[in-house]
């Protein structure tokens, strides 16, 4: 292929060959956990006083995951752009098995 090309094409294509794999393999990892989504955040309101203590209280994951979509009084409804479902789905999982002790 590189008889037909220039040398310094060749080494863009590698190049770019390289940086589609690399974007490739971040996509795989581009969802945070759920401890990630609550300590950035949830922890901000959640753990200053704003909102109420989620911690410990192993609130169910449906109750968590439909507070979070629709908002619940002062609380924000946040949009999949801002939490996919599979993060909401594992900040609720996180919350609902929380009972402390480094868990
Ligand atoms: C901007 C501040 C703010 C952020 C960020 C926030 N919350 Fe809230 N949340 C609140 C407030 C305030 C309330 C209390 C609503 C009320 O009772 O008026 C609340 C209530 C809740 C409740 C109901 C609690 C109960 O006692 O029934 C759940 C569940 C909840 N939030 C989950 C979350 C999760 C999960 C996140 C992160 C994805 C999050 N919140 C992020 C402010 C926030």
């Amino acid at each position: 292929m590189c008889r037909y090309f220039s040398m310094k094409t060749c080494r863009g294509l590698a190049l770019l060959a390289v940086v589609v794999f690399l974007q490739t393999g971040q996509a795989a990892e581009k969802e945070r956990s759920g401890e990630l989504v609550y300590q950035t955040i949830c922890q901000y309101c959640h753990e200053t006083g704003v909102g109420p203590e989620l911690g410990l209280r192993q609130l169910p994951a449906v109750y968590t995951t439909h507070v979070v979509r629709h908002g619940f009084r002062a609380m924000p409804a946040f949009r999949p752009t801002e939490i996919c479902d599979l993060e909401l789905e594992r900040v609720a999982a996180f919350i609902e098995r929380n009972k402390g002790g480094g868990e």
